[in-house]
């Protein structure tokens, strides 16, 4: 696996592969790698190479009091993982080369960035979608791959490519979860023991919603109220957003319809912990998939 640090050998790299017909792919990380990272690299793998995983904690997407100095950084252990799967180059970029002094321009998609994870982060989908969208102008990927988890970001992104005619498929692939549920995340690596296990709430009030809608409950604030209540229970945790969505504009529902999300934000003592639910209708019946 080769590394590449700076911008200009990416850019070589990967428009050869473009010339040489090759269908290229990027899995865009911040690193601290986890199976549901390396899930991403799968998906990749199964249709595109070369593959590119990029490995880069960007500062942008951080607010002045969040975590970016602490935000778990393991090269060593990451670049080990990617080699065993056999990716093809770790592009791992300084953020002087990202952000050199004068930078000033970054991209905003208007709207979805404001509402649940972008009202609770101010500013966090703009540094998520410009340093995506430079990713994919170094790299010019013709798939981009990412998790369902952050399921508003996926959104976003895909409404930025849309949005600014890019030449990129952006995939979003299956969350991947612990034998309890928890949906993995680098950030789970803060919990202490006793807030790992109460993390665990969030998939369980997930499943709860699953089985009221599997007996019939279509109101979404009841269900809604199913997911506070179950994460209610656990005295370790506290409820930044527990809501069921439309899954294209992120807006609350009173009732489910075709393309809906369960969403949750919920706070274990300082660290803050996401996961999804997607309820989609299929052939007239609404399939569930956590
Ligand atoms: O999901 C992440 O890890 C980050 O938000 C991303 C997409 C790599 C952008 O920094």
């Amino acid at each position: 696996m080769e590394t590449i640090h700076t911008l200009e050998w990416m850019k070589q790299v990967a428009r050869q592969a473009r010339a040489d017909g090759r269908l290229v792919g990027l899995v865009p990380t911040m690193g601290a790698l986890h199976e549901g990272h390396l899930s991403l690299i799968r998906a990749a793998q199964q249709q595109c190479s070369p593959v590119i995983a990029s490995i880069f904690v960007n500062p942008t997407q951080f607010a002045p009091n969040e975590d970016l100095e602490k935000y778990p950084r393991q090269m060593e252990a990451d670049r080990a993982a990617l080699e065993e799967l056999r990716v093809d180059t770790l592009f791992a970029p300084t953020a002087k080369e990202m952000y050199p002094e004068g930078f000033g321009t970054y991209v905003t998609v208007e709207g979805l960035s404001t509402r649940l994870e972008g009202k609770s982060r101010p500013g966090h989908f703009r540094g998520v979608s410009t340093v995506v969208l430079k990713l994919f102008e170094i790299v010019q990927p013709h798939c981009a791959f990412f998790g369902r988890k952050d399921a508003q970001q996926a959104r976003i992104i895909r409404q930025m490519a849309t949005d600014l005619n890019l030449d990129t498929r952006v995939v979003t692939c299956p969350i991947v979860r612990e034998a309890d549920g928890l949906a993995m995340s680098s950030r789970n690596a803060y919990l202490k023991p006793e807030e790992r296990r109460a993390a665990a709430a969030l998939y369980r009030a997930l499943d709860k919603a699953r089985k009221e809608i599997a007996a019939g409950e279509r109101d979404a604030l009841r269900l809604a109220g199913v997911l506070r209540r179950v994460l209610g229970e656990e005295k370790l945790l506290s409820v930044d957003y527990a809501e069921i969505v439309d899954a294209d504009t992120f807006e609350s529902v009173t009732r489910l319809r075709r393309n809906c999300l369960a969403v949750l934000a919920v706070f274990a003592g300082k660290t803050r912990l996401i996961d999804n639910m997607a309820i989609e209708e299929k052939e007239g019946e609404l399939v569930v998939t956590l």
